[in-house]
């Protein structure tokens, strides 16, 4: 069986880690634990952009060598990762020698075909986005806030050409309907790729930009940002060794709608075309987290430190929110306020309470253990119906990366299992002596433990550390796939239950 390889974009290591790279992360790590529970061999990539003129300059401005500059950076962004619970299999950096490596393998391949050709170029250059710009960049006349500074430079470079593959690319994207996720961006591809491909610049001179990747054929020059960094894919899945196509190609690239095109969409297809290796099967494309409409950059400095909700809440609500909040593939806007009301009403008020309600009765009626079932009646039966498809219904939409909606039904379920407790009201039947009262109170605390073991099953890929705490407190098994574990059974009677525990504190107000 190929192993699902799934990446993330690899961050630019000129500033701290922000939300947007935390959602990014979070996304890819809910697909990825999602295809591990679903029985898939995964290798799980995410890593760090390293070269480049802005880490250069940041690094000048700090006084200190550019890899010393990243070394510090790295550290931040492992950080983040391990601190959201992120499981991924590597974390890659560009200036890793098996990165410059394969680099300089796949540039030193395709200039012996002579694709890569060298010329003097004039034109207008964005630092922010390092990257040329054409005239159709244009908007109304003007350069869009996006390029930042734009500059006009002449200087001798060299360029690959992709005109040659620009009809094959059209060609592949209009008949791979599942190379671009979500489909409506594709079309956005192909609107560009209705001019003709300017052969794209690859490298820089080392007077003007000494941060990159030696060409091996040129040691007057760099390669840099997308001949660099989009390469550290391949690099990865072990390009060059024999483990390579076990991973190759990737299922999914998973970027921000800011880098598909040209980069993903455009430039990788042809570079990988070209050097004989097979292009990735899809690209996941999100949208954006805004602050009021506009996009959190660190350029705009308009920056949610994501190291502080970690802090505050731990990971998993901040990764309920990513998940509940964001329909994958259109923007959002962030609120401290939305935030706290899905971590208040969703987590707090309808999984937090559910487990310390069953927790606290547990203690007080059962000995601190999941009884037996031994009725079903009305409650039961309703219960049961309502858990009836809701495993397949969560999972598709998780296959779909509907992972709003995915959750959306769980929490009606857990819903239907507070209604289900309130209506059978173990804390009255408490107080009778009737066995058939007893017979109940013990069923109801049984269901109730059944079926949030049920829920929290399908939470698993979403918030993993809550759902483990939650597993250990109903004396049930750690969860690492799906099967065998979403069919209500009465797998749970004669475990210990946990002491009474709030999963979710209510938010101190912050001084
Ligand atoms: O583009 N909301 O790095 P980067 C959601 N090094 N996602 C966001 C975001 C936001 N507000 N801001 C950024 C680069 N992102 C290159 C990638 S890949 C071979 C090289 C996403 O640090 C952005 O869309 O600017 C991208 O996918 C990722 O964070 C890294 O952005
Ligand atoms: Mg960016």
């Amino acid at each position: 069986m190929k192993t699902f390889y799934i990446t993330t974009a690899i961050d630019y290591a000129n500033g701290s880690p922000h939300l947007g790279h935390a959602y990014e992360k979070v996304l890819s790590d809910i697909i990825a634990r999602h295809r591990r529970l679903s029985g898939d061999d995964v290798f799980f990539l995410t890593g760090l952009d390293e070269h480049g003129q802005k880490v250069q300059q940041s690094a000048a401005r700090q006084g200190v060598e550019p890899q010393a500059f990243c070394d510090g950076v790295a550290v931040q962004f492992q950080q983040l990762c391990a601190d959201l619970g992120i499981s991924n299999d590597d974390f890659i950096r560009t200036t890793q020698p098996r990165h410059k490596a394969v680099v300089s393998d796949i540039l030193q391949k395709i200039f012996d075909q002579g694709e890569i050709y060298k010329a003097d170029y004039q034109g207008f250059y964005s630092t922010r986005q390092e990257q040329f710009l054409r005239e159709t960049d244009k908007v109304n006349g003007k350069w869009p806030e996006l390029f930042g500074e734009v500059v006009e430079i002449t200087e001798s470079n060299y360029f690959f050409k992709l005109s040659a593959y620009q009809d094959w690319l059209i060609d592949h994207i209009k008949t791979h309907e599942d190379f671009i996720f979500p489909r409506f961006r594709a079309k956005q591809v192909l609107e560009f790729l209705k001019e003709p491909l300017n052969d794209l610049c690859i490298s820089r001179p080392k007077e003007r930009l000494a941060w990159g990747i030696e060409l091996p054929f040129d040691k007057d020059f760099v390669t840099y940002v997308w001949f660099d960094a989009l390469v550290n894919y391949v690099t990865g899945a072990g390009y060059g060794t024999d483990g390579f196509l076990q991973k190759w190609p990737a299922d999914f690239h998973v970027i921000g709608k800011d880098i598909l095109v040209p980069p993903h969409a455009v430039y990788w297809p042809i570079m990988l075309k070209a050097a004989g290796i097979e292009i990735p099967k899809s690209l996941l494309v999100h949208g954006w987290w805004n602050i009021s409409g506009e996009k959190m950059s660190k350029t705009l400095g308009n920056i949610v430190d994501p190291f502080e909700l970690i802090g505050r809440f731990g990971p998993d609500p901040l990764r309920y929110f990513f998940a509940r909040e964001m329909t994958v593939g259109q923007d959002s806007d962030f609120s401290p306020d939305q935030f706290l009301t899905r971590y208040t009403d969703d987590l707090g008020n309808d999984l937090g309470n559910l487990v310390s309600r069953l927790l606290n009765m547990g203690g007080r009626y059962t000995e601190q253990k999941v009884p037996e079932a031994s009725v079903e009646e009305d409650p039961e039966k309703s219960l049961k119906a309502a858990w009836e498809g809701t495993a397949d219904k969560v999972l598709a939409h998780y296959e779909d990366f509907a992972f709003h909606r995915g959750l959306e039904e769980v929490f009606a379920f857990i819903r239907k299992i507070n209604a289900y407790a309130e209506q059978r009201a173990p804390w009255k039947l408490a107080k009778s002596d009737d066995p058939a009262d007893r017979a109940a109170l013990e069923t109801s605390l049984a269901t109730m433990a059944e079926s949030l073991r049920l829920a929290t099953v399908l939470l698993v890929p979403v918030i993993p550390q809550v759902a483990a705490r939650i597993f250990d407190l109903l004396g049930a098994e750690a969860v690492d796939a799906y099967e065998g574990k979403l069919a209500w059974g009465n797998s749970l009677a004669g475990q210990p239950l946990g002491d009474k525990t709030i999963l979710f504190p209510r938010p101190q107000p912050q001084e």
